[in-house]
């Protein structure tokens, strides 16, 4: 079998050397790109051997995607040109768009592989169009030019450079200037406008290359275990034999699995922090929405009963600067009500008692009473109290209601027991019931059901929220600390609003309420790579000038976590209620930032300066949104450059990828920084969880356990999800009002953040099978846990088929008898399935019924 497998390669190698040898030493390649879907279909290339007939690459398959700007209306690339410097290194430079003055730039060796994107700022006033690049042998520069439209009139502008990094001031140039080196050829029957540029063969056949594995790989991903039913159709029950290795083990990660925290799908507000009146503070603004919603307003879920104008909003002398806005009532008759509907309603439990505060002030020498109630939409009474009488400046007043019937969607009414002009601001409703009690607490259910994932850490607070949607959106931790009339709410990257309720102190103490390590995650001075406000995308970066002071705040906010009480940052915290430090041991840098120079550059400065201050805090720093690519790679040069002992992966992928790649982690070099796998789901059309999706996120997670030695930390994502306000699917929690509803997925998070371990054993599968596909289906983990002293193995079967397995635990130490099984088991489109417990007798060799489609955990007792 051996000699015929080495006949094999032999023939396949003369081939290849055949084939090579039939080939040019040189050929043409052609770099263009389409006005096609508006632009956004990046870099293509053509081949000729004799510069008339070209065949397309792919063809039109995308080798270079322009990074500029938000999705959608952005990332366009136009008129593509490309040059090959004196050291050989190409250069492609393009068009953005038709109104921007700049022009994009990226460089590479191979014509695939490239280096990060730039976009130099080169005209005040006009665009760049058909942007040139030619080699001035007297200057030693490379001379670059373009056309602008100003007023109506086209005019031709050049700048130089010698590093395509730093370029002399523009001026304007002359039809001299221009090399116009664009051609028009045709390919697959059309005229495409673009470069002609001769490479040595190797060069196309690298692409040609590069396009067949892309493709390969696109195949690969294209898997679904949807087909399996009739790719195996004829397949029966089989036979495996799983044996573990007590000689072959490691030490593992012990914060393997926790949670990832954004306000997205309203998270915070309306979701996990308990407050339950809508735009309490009468900030939210219609560029919350980006202007789509112009009643998104400081009305926004309120209303009153009075006349139109009895319900004015005012912003001159607020309760506090940060909460600018607030609301006025004339009164003309007692009995109007201001009324706020809730998030979808206002739940009420019988019995249950829930905390009314307001600012209040008299206005014009109104004094008098606030009636409190809780009505339904009939105006029957749930709940009523008053407040003391209102003053002639801004007080507290508060009092608690108990709701003496259950309802869904009540809302909330304060009626003035005065004629008059009162304003009124921060008014709040906050059940009693929160979880562990706390004040300004979360909501209960819905923190158990995270609680109950066993999270060893909670990132917070996101995702994108982290870096928000441009300069004057990165989330800032110092607004979410203090009195809450004092934060100083924004808006929500994703479309609504931040009360910033929830904030950083709420967070910390919500960690410590359910055992789990706070990971902070801080923009790295830049904002999200697709912001659309005040920039394009990431280009901007916080002014240097500015940088110092975003330093010190991050700086500030570990002594704020960890100081003791006679620190400035550390005295707040303890008055906040926590005397004793936080214990914060990690804190991320970035959020899949788009890794450029301007990352770089205030990435490491802060890296620098926590490394310095504080060198026990773990930094964990940013390899891109992707599994490849340019962020990808050369975020992980800079955090190799750096030393930076951790680094933050995101990736959502199709059931195929995790299929296809189960060595992702066993190829990675121990000796550089460590992985926490910080975004990753499996995504399926439609975006729905499923066993399909349970199976591929557990498939993975028993790779990662193999691998915990080098990933340390891994958070599916988003964690959670309000029906009626997600903006991304799918998420691991979903809910309503009253309701939580736990997916597929999430069970799986739950089977392994219960069932962890902090040493991993080897364990072999020998199916009765051998061929790829079913044994890619398959897989075990074998982990200890030292502290309950328990043998973890995990069994995932992916196969529409149940697979009879005999457990050889070899001498693995073991108590014999009794052992805890938990399955999740379900169609692979089922979305309902739920994990069953129930027991198994073990002994040093025993037989389980591993069903088709489910994840298998068995604890046994070790003898200790
Ligand atoms: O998890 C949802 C979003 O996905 C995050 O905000 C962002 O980091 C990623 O693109």
């Amino acid at each position: 079998m051996k000699r015929i497998a080495l006949l094999f390669s032999l023939v396949l190698l003369i081939l290849a050397q055949n084939l090579l040898a039939n080939q040019p030493d040189s050929a043409y390649v052609f770099s263009y790109a389409t006005t096609k879907n508006g632009g956004h279909n990046g870099l293509h290339y053509a081949w000729s051997i004799d510069r008339k007939n070209w065949n397309g690459i792919g063809p039109e398959f995308r080798f270079l995607f322009c990074d500029f700007g938000a999705w959608g209306s952005q990332k366009r690339m136009l008129t593509p040109f490309l040059f090959q410097d004196q050291q050989e290194t190409w250069h492609a430079i393009w068009s953005l768009n038709e109104q921007v003055g700049q022009f994009a730039h990226a460089a590479t060796n191979d014509l695939f592989t490239w280096e990060p994107q730039s976009y130099p700022e080169v005209m005040n006033d006009g665009n760049v169009m058909l942007p040139e690049v030619s080699y001035q042998s007297n200057e030693q520069n490379y001379l670059i030019t373009w056309l602008s439209n100003i007023d109506g009139d086209q005019k031709i502008f050049k700048t130089t450079t010698t590093d395509f990094k730093s370029y002399s001031p523009t001026v304007e140039g002359t039809e001299n200037d221009r090399i116009n080196a664009r051609e028009e050829v045709l390919i697959d029957g059309n005229k495409q406008l673009g470069v002609i540029s001769k490479v040595s063969w190797p060069v196309i056949d690298g692409l040609i290359k590069f396009y067949e594995l892309s493709k390969f790989r696109e195949i690969q991903r294209a898997e679904r275990l949807t087909d399996d039913a009739e790719r195996f159709a004829d397949l029966k029950d089989l036979k495996a034999e799983i044996t573990v290795d007590p000689e072959n083990s490691k030490a593992i990660s012990d914060l393997l699995i926790g949670v990832f925290f954004e306000d997205i799908n309203y998270a915070a507000d309306g979701g996990l922090y308990a407050e339950l009146i809508q735009n309490r503070g009468f900030e939210y603004n219609p560029a919350d929405t980006k202007f789509r919603d112009l009643n998104w307003n400081s009305k926004k879920a309120w209303s009153f009963t009075g006349s139109e104008s009895g319900f004015t909003i005012d912003t001159l002398a607020p309760v506090h600067p940060n909460q600018k806005h607030f609301a006025v009532l004339t009164i003309s008759q007692v009995g109007e009500a201001l009324q706020n509907e809730g998030f979808d309603g206002i739940l009420l439990k019988a019995g249950d008692k829930y905390n009314f505060s307001v600012f209040a002030k008299g206005l014009t020498g109104a004094k008098g009473k606030l009636l409190v109630r809780l009505v339904d939409e009939n105006g029957k009474v749930y709940a009523q109290a008053s407040t003391k009488p209102v003053a002639a400046d801004w007080k507290k007043l508060e009092l608690v209601l108990m709701a003496n019937e259950s309802i869904g969607n009540a809302r909330l009414q304060v009626v003035p027991q005065f004629t008059g002009k009162v304003a009124l601001d921060m008014i709040s409703l906050f059940p009693q019931q929160t979880f562990k009690g706390r004040e300004n607490g979360l909501r209960p259910d819905l923190a158990k059901a995270i609680a109950d994932l066993h999270p060893r850490f909670v990132r917070f607070p996101g995702g994108c929220v982290t870096h928000g949607d441009g300069l004057d959106n990165i989330y800032r931790w110092k607004n979410t600390i203090g009195p809450l009339e004092s934060r100083k709410p924004d808006r929500n990257i994703w479309n609504y609003h931040q009360s910033m309720g929830l904030g950083y102190f709420e967070y910390f103490q919500f960690c410590e309420d359910i055992g789990a390590e706070p990971l902070p995650v801080i923009a790295a001075g830049v904002p999200c790579q697709n912001s659309s406000t005040g920039g394009h995308g990431q280009q901007c970066g916080i002014p240097m000038c500015d940088m110092d002071q975003y330093v010190q705040d991050i700086l500030d906010l570990i002594e704020w976590a960890n100081g003791d009480k006679s620190t400035k940052w550390g005295k707040l915290r303890a008055e906040a209620g926590h005397p004793e430090p936080f214990n914060l041991k990690y804190v991320g840098i970035g959020n899949e930032d788009l890794i450029t120079d301007i990352f770089e550059e205030r990435f490491t400065m802060i890296f620098n300066a926590i490394k310095e201050k504080y060198p026990e805090i773990t930094v964990i720093g940013t390899v891109g949104p992707f599994s490849e690519g340019t962020d990808y790679r050369v975020g992980w040069e800079i955090a190799s450059k750096l030393k930076v002992p951790m680094v933050d992966e995101h990736y959502y992928q199709p059931p195929g990828w995790y299929l296809s790649n189960q060595d992702f982690y066993d190829r990675y070099d121990r000796t550089k920084s460590k992985v926490y796998l910080g975004e990753y789901a499996t995504h399926i059309p439609g975006r729905r969880l499923n066993m399909e999706t349970a199976l591929c996120d557990a498939l993975h997670l028993i790779n990662v356990e193999r691998n915990a030695d080098v990933v340390s930390m891994t958070s599916y994502a988003p964690l959670l999800a309000k029906h009626g306000h997600t903006q991304w699917n799918p998420d691991l929690i979903y809910f309503n009002n009253s309701e939580v509803f736990l997916t597929t997925d999430y069970y799986v998070q739950k089977l392994f953040g219960q069932n962890a371990g902090d040493e991993f054993y080897a364990s072999l599968i020998k199916l009765s099978d051998g061929n790829e596909n079913l044994k890619k289906r398959v897989a075990s983990s074998v982990v200890f846990d030292r502290e309950s002293g328990d043998y973890i193995l995990k069994l995932a079967n992916l196969l529409p088929v149940q697979i009879n397995s005999t457990i050889n635990l070899a001498d693995l130490p073991v108590i014999e008898g009794d052992a805890e099984l938990i399955t999740l088991q379900g169609e692979v489109t089922d979305e309902k399935a739920k994990p069953v417990t129930s027991k198994i007798s073990v002994s040093s060799e025993f037989e389980i019924e591993v069903p088709a489609y489910s994840l298998t955990v068995i604890r046994l007792k070790s003898v200790r």
